[in-house]
């Protein structure tokens, strides 16, 4: 195996194995923390990519569930470009306009009562990682800690990967943020038995596991870890970045299940491309963070909050919750009907437009075979093969994709 192909493996362990390509013999001064393909695009429209010879590709991937409106949206182009001309950048030492329209907007569809606004999905959880270790302080807890799942992810930064619960996501960056309690996930006794340590304050969980491998729980788990929390005044943290903004049907997976968390975390999708992360609270939670406890340059600044405000519009007034619903079931219908005769396919499963086909091996190879057969798909936790196109796509590109995946996985299973 090359060198170069050995670390793609490896650094897609935790799991960003967006590639099985290879960058052979090519030098470049990019620091080596991403296995990159060779492939390169130039532009997009819609669910295509393009590459400089005007090849067309099918995104089914939506740059890992950022692109949920497309590439090249005609209103988030519109947004950036009017604000760009307008005003990019003020700091948070002045109000911002957007940036709490935006609040509000986030906060109402969220059932939360106010709102942080970073630039990614690891700083969205740093700042309810610091809203839970706060909140423990307040009650006069020395050493507060969190329960997270084994399996989950959480972000790079040094407190995200820690408590991110994938061991090859740890390695080499010891000594890790102390303070996470790591159990299994869909198992509610194990977050029972952990909150009875008077110091656990809160529990930060993903409604469905992305790189984890799509993982769905069972039905009414969130529900239960309200409950827990609430009897045990933990905090419920719940990590929307890669299923929320309508991706699994609803604005925020948690809302299949009619509960409120305390904290939730939002980015990816949240600005169709445009850096921007969210912190959402609500209860105590709202009130932990005070003048200076907490901050970011960037974070929120008019030419990120437009993008959002944009998105927000077009995801309700093109009703692409219905949209991703529709299509997640016949994504699941379609997939288990064509692939039911391999034993090797283990299970497909979902909700939206989270699709996961798990295969009894690992399969990051179909990375590359379906991509030459012009789509892009991305394979999480080694064996399952992660679908997350964008909510705008047409009947007839789900058709394709179906169509090309399942051949693709038939062909490799031959
Ligand atoms: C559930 C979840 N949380 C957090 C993150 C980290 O987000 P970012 O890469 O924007 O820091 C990711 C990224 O894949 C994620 O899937």
């Amino acid at each position: 195996m090359s060198k170069a192909v050995s670390l793609v493996l490896d650094i897609s362990a935790g799991s960003c194995l967006w590639d099985v390509f290879k960058m052979e013999n090519e030098v470049t001064t990019l620091m080596a923390n991403y296995g990159r393909a060779e492939i390169q695009f130039s532009r997009g429209e819609g669910a295509y990519l393009y590459t400089a010879d005007e090849e067309q590709y099918l995104d089914a991937l939506s740059g890992i569930a950022v692109c949920s409106l497309g590439h090249a949206n005609p209103e988030v182009g519109a947004a950036i470009s009017k604000q760009a001309m307008t005003l990019l950048h003020t700091s948070n030492l002045y109000r911002i306009k957007l940036q709490e329209n935006l609040s509000d907007r986030l906060t109402n569809i969220a059932g939360m009562e106010n709102a942080f606004f970073c630039n990614s999905g690891a700083e969205a959880n740093e700042a309810a990682i610091k809203i839970a270790r706060k909140y423990g302080h307040t009650k006069g807890i020395a050493c507060p800690s969190i329960v997270t799942m084994n399996g989950s992810f959480h972000g790079r930064t040094m407190a995200t990967l820690s408590a991110t619960g994938n061991s090859k996501v740890h390695e080499g960056f010891e000594p890790l943020v102390s303070g996470f309690k790591h159990v299994n996930y869909n198992d509610i006794e194990v977050v029972a038995d952990a909150l009875q340590d008077s110091e656990c304050v809160a529990v930060m969980v993903e409604p469905i596991q992305g790189e984890g491998g799509v993982v769905v729980p069972n039905d009414n788990y969130l529900r239960d870890l309200r409950r827990l929390c609430d009897v045990k005044d933990a905090l419920l943290i719940v990590d929307e970045v890669q299923s929320g903004i309508g991706r699994t049907g609803e604005w925020f997976a948690y809302q299949h299940e009619d509960i409120l968390p305390d904290v939730v975390t939002s980015a990816k999708a949240l600005g169709n491309g445009v850096p921007i992360g969210a912190c959402l609270a609500r209860g105590i939670a709202a009130t932990i963070l005070s003048p200076g406890t907490h901050g970011s340059t960037f974070g929120g600044n008019p030419l990120a909050c437009s993008a959002a405000l944009a998105v927000l519009d077009v995801v309700s007034e093109e009703n692409l919750l219905d949209r991703s619903r529709l299509l997640g079931k016949f994504f699941l219908t379609a997939f288990q009907k064509k692939l039911a005769s391999r034993d090797e396919v283990l299970e497909v499963r979902g909700k939206g437009l989270m699709v996961g086909i798990e295969l009894d091996r690992p399969c990051g190879e179909l990375v590359k075979s379906c991509s030459a057969n012009g789509v892009l798909i991305n394979v999480a936790a080694q064996n399952v093969v992660r679908l997350l196109p964008p909510l705008i796509i047409s009947d007839d590109q789900a058709t394709e994709i179906v169509e090309k995946v399942s051949a693709s996985i038939f062909d490799f299973l031959d």
